[in-house]
This record gives structure tokens, sequence and C-alpha cells, in this order.
């Protein structure tokens, strides 16, 4: 790569931002009640230094306050899975806070058993729970996951993320118990002192971790997706299930990005057997919405806790978790939108979109590598594909990064901010995976020079 060079066009290409956006960089520039300028500070993770203002969003096209509408591959970081308002969820909300009334009442709705026997039809828990965000979700599983094992430590993979999880911020050291994920804010404690960590693909390093004996639970994604793409090898996750039997310690697989790879994400698509699963973001349909599954014997085995306060303020609850709305937004996401039909459109499209980075890197003779997961797709800039998380860390290239996320954006293309995915809706088309196709094709051909 010459840096001189990519130096030069992330330059042009902030600087066309610039002008393209002028009420965008406005609105910014106005933004001083504002924590950091935007509604939540991770906003500012945005090539050229200020975000694009939303001002509609349909399907798999938003358009910003500057009048121009973009293909979406970001999708709200797969929060807008289903597509931006989907018909029948839309529909739905409608219905029920406008129509019947009451988004929040503190009384159940037949949607939750509605709701809660598809989740187990899709992932195989026999159980569910609800929260409204997929880190409560994780929150409330680990919680649950240390009082009944009686076990203080949660065993994550590094450079995992699982939302704002204090016991998931840390990353392995070469030699020693892990140390904190850098840049953590405001940890409450050692994080070796709540947690244990394993890369992703270690058995032998998972075993070393669960031999102290001290893990209530590993939490996980099954294929990691936070920090690129990063796939299990074959018999990682059997490996990981039975020592997690082995050791007494409950298994948590976070399913909130994996859900991409199926109906049932890839617990249903892989046959996994976790204890607990979480999830969140797409399964409302943009609504906020997230749920937790437990088998029946856990289930059980908490209820039967009467030392445990599962009802009041014993902390796993959320005033607005379960609300009516939220639920009405769920039932509806699945029972029409993201259902078995829909995923199987969305991989085919993943694997065209995929398909076409390939042959752009072929072309160019470049040693990057792209990874799917059903409907998700995600280039890296190294090869092989990284075998772990500290790995795929290791190849991130923000500057590389930034100028890609603006030349697409500056030609209608939107790319989730963080690393490069591209996540299929329903809404999605096969011009629109080819759009992407070419312009990053011409994007690579400006970077050979
Ligand atoms: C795997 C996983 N779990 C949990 C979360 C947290 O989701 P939320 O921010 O909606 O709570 C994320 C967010 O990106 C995630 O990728």
């Amino acid at each position: 790569m010459d840096r001189a060079r990519l130096h030069a066009l992330l330059a042009r290409e902030s600087a066309e931002a610039e002008r393209r956006n002028p009420r965008s960089r406005a609105a910014y520039a106005r933004a001083d009640h504002l924590f950091g300028r935007v509604p939540m500070t991770w906003m500012n993770k945005t090539a050229g230094g200020f975000p694009r203002y939303l001002a509609e969003a349909r399907g798999a096209r938003v358009t910003d306050v500057d009048g121009h509408t973009y293909v979406d591959f970001c999708l709200g970081d797969t929060g807008a899975m289903a597509g931006h308002s989907p018909a029948p969820v839309a529909e739905a909300v409608h219905r029920r806070y406008a129509e019947l009334g009451g988004a929040t009442a503190m009384l159940p709705t037949e949607d939750a058993e509605w709701v809660g026997a598809e989740l187990t039809r899709r992932f195989g828990l026999a159980r569910w729970s609800f929260s409204l965000t997929a880190t409560d979700a994780n929150r409330w599983a680990i919680r649950l996951a240390r009082a009944v094992t009686g076990r203080p430590k949660i065993l994550v993979n590094s450079y995992c993320y699982h939302g704002s999880v204090d016991e998931s911020l840390i990353v392995t050291t070469p030699d020693g118990p892990g140390a904190p994920r850098p840049g953590n804010v405001g940890a409450p404690c050692d994080v070796t002192l709540t947690s244990r960590v394993a890369e992703f693909n270690d058995l032998a390093g998972l075993e070393r971790e669960l031999a102290h004996g001290d893990v209530a639970a590993v939490l996980m994604e099954p294929a990691l997706t936070n920090i690129g793409i990063v796939l299990p090898e074959p018999g990682y996750l059997t490996g990981v299930r039975e020592l997690t039997r082995q050791y007494g310690t409950l298994l948590v697989n976070d399913e909130t990005h994996t859900f991409s790879a199926g109906p049932g994400g890839c617990t249903g698509a892989w046959d996994l057997a976790p204890d607990l699963l979480t999830i969140g973001k797409a399964i409302g349909g943009g609504i906020p919405a997230g749920a937790y599954g437990l088998s029946a014997e856990l289930a059980e085995r908490l209820l039967a806790r009467g030392d445990l306060d599962l009802v009041d303020m014993g902390g796993v609850g959320g005033t607005l978790a379960g609300n009516a709305l939220s639920v009405a937004a769920t039932r509806a996401t699945l029972e029409h939108v993201l259902t078995g039909e829909a995923f199987a459109r969305m991989g085919t499209l993943a694997e065209r979109f995929e398909t076409g980075v390939r042959d752009g890197l072929a072309a160019h003779g470049l040693p990057w590598s792209v990874s799917r997961l059903g409907a998700r797709t995600e280039y890296r800039f190294t090869s092989p594909a990284p075998r772990t998380g500290t790995e795929s860390a290791a190849a991130s290239d923000p500057e590389l990064e930034d100028f890609l996320h603006l030349y697409l954006a500056n030609r209608g293309i939107l790319l989730t901010p963080f690393h490069n995915m591209a996540l299929m809706c329903p809404d999605t088309t096969e011009q629109d995976v080819d759009t992407h196709t070419e312009v990053f094709a011409a994007a690579l051909a400006e970077l050979a020079g």
C-alpha cells in the first residue's frame, strides 16, 4: 500500500464529503448541547469528520438531509436487518400505539407468548424473557448464570463485543490472565476479577481458563462479528460445548449479529445447544427490543430458587422491557419480514456481494480476505482470513477503512462505520450489490494508481 497515495486520496474524498453535505456539516456544527455533538458518542465514528444526518429511510435505502440517497449496507449495524420501516412492522406499531394504545402499561400482551414460541422454534431454547437491548439481555444472562452456578467469573473471547457489558472488556495477554481492553471507560474494578479470556478458535486456551473452576458462563458469538468476521474452525464450537459441560460452566450464545446466519442464527443453522441465548437489534424491526432464552432445565433451577429476587429489585429487570409496543414489533418482524424465505434471498445476495469483492481483490492482486456469515459479508486487510480476534485486530487499518467508507459514501453506498461490514436486508437487490462491486473496484483502481 502506497501510504502517501492513500493519504492524498483520503484528503480528496474528505473534501468531496464536505462539498456534498453542507446541511449535515452545518447541523453538526450547531449541535452545541450534545455530548461530543452527537446523540450518542459512537456517532462520531464516521469517516470525514462529521456524520451525515438522516432525513428518511425505507427498505434498503437511506436519504440524508442533503438530499443524497444511499444503498444502505450498514442497516443500523444490524438493527435494521429487516430493512428500514418494513410495512408489516409499521402497521403493527401503528395499531399498538395509535389504534389500541398502550405502549407500556406494566401488563403482558398475548403477542409475547407468540414471540416466545417462535424464538423457541428458531433457536431451540425453551423459555424467553425480554429486554430492550442486547446489552441488557447479556447483563441479565450473566447475572442469572452467576446466581445459579455460584461462580464469580465470565469468560469471553479476546476482541469480542457484547455491548457495554463490563465483564466483556478484556483482551488476552501473551502470558497471564488478560488485561483491560484499551480505552475501557470507568471499569468498576480490575477486569481480571470478573472475567477470564481466551482466543476464539483456541480450545486449549479455553480449557486452561475453565480449569480454574470459577467461570459461571462462557459468553460468546458463534462467529466473531465485531472485529471483522472470524468464522469458527471445524470442531471448535463442538469443543466449546464439550468443555463447558465438562467444567460445569454455562454457555451463552450471543446471536445479536450472528442472526444473519439464518432464521435461527448460527444456533439454528449449526445445530448448537447453548444453555442461554441472547439477541437484540434486528428482532424488533428497528423498534428497541431484545430477548434472552434459557433451557427448560436452567429456567426450572432458577425459578426454584426462593432466595433469588426475580420479581422486584434483584437486578434482572427493566420497566420498559417486554413492553407491548416492542413485543408487537418483534412479532411482526418475525412473522412477516425476517422469515426463512427472506433469509434465503439475503444469503444469496451476500454471496453475490462476496464474489464481487473477491473478483475486485483478485484483479488487483490484493492480499485481503472476505468472509461471509449468511446475509453478512466483510472484507479484512489480511489474507488468509484471521483465526482469532487478536489476529483480526492486528489487521485493522483505520486510514484505509476511512478512505473506503468515504469513497463509497460519496458515491451513494453506506457500509457500517465500524470495520467493513455489509449486510443484506429483504429489500436489497442484485443491482444494489452490483453497484457496490463496481464502486469498490473503482476504489481499488484508485489505490493502485
Ligand atoms: C454481538 C453483540 N451483542 C450485543 C451488542 C449490544 O447491542 P446493543 O448496543 O443494541 O445493546 C452488540 C452491538 O453491536 C453486538 O454486536
